[in-house]
């Protein structure tokens, strides 16, 4: 099994990189390939919205050249795929938001091409939020619940914590054994 972190957040040792570190030690443990992208040091251009993705076949067709080609490469030859991400104003930052956008030409929905890239692949959300968890990330995972639903893929839930402390928030036992119990339901699942 293959499972692909996409990680959304500028700080790369930040809080959202901390609550992913025991979710993927469990994962290895339990012989998952882990292939772990950082979405800030990515050059992800914005979706310009031409359509020219909807009319290919097989492939994604995208006409810009940026770094979506291996993000999208790595998500084909994965099983699951998971966004870990801070919740920035009550969605993810735009690094994040650029690449989902750009997930348009996954699906073929809209012009001549048939078929999808990621249909029945996995997908779980790993978040990091300074409100409560209903407040603050529940819009984001309502988003991605229905990129899923549109998309045909399985939703395989989320695993959020408060940002009470900056990092300590996310050293706890609470913390760790929580990303440890997400990383095993989600191989199960
Ligand atoms: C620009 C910015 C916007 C934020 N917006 C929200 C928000 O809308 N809701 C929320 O609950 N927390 C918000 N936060 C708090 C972060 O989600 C939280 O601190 C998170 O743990 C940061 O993770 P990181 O260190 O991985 O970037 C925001 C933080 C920043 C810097």
């Amino acid at each position: 099994m293959q499972v692909c972190i996409l990680m959304g957040s500028p700080r790369l040792n930040g809080n959202t990189a901390e609550l992913v570190k025991p979710f993927i030690d469990e994962l290895e443990m339990n012989n998952v390939q882990v292939v772990y992208i950082t979405l800030a040091d990515k050059n992800i251009f914005f979706c310009r919205g031409c359509y020219a993705c909807q009319n290919m076949t097989g492939e994604y067709g995208c006409q810009q050249n940026d770094d979506m080609q291996e993000i999208v490469s790595q998500i084909v030859h994965s099983d699951c795929f998971v966004l870990a991400t801070p919740i920035y104003s009550w969605y993810c930052p735009a690094e994040m938001k650029a690449m989902l956008d750009r997930f348009f030409g996954m699906n073929k929905f809209y012009g001549r091409g048939k078929g999808s890239l990621w249909e029945g692949k996995k997908c779980a959300i790993i978040a990091t939020h300074g409100y409560d968890a209903k407040y603050g990330a529940e819009p984001f995972e309502t988003g991605i619940k229905r990129l899923c639903e549109h998309s045909n893929l399985d939703y395989a839930g989320m695993y959020s914590v408060r940002d009470e402390d900056d990092k300590a928030s996310f050293q706890t036992v609470e913390a760790i054994n929580g990303a440890k119990m997400f990383a095993r339901v989600l191989l199960t699942k």
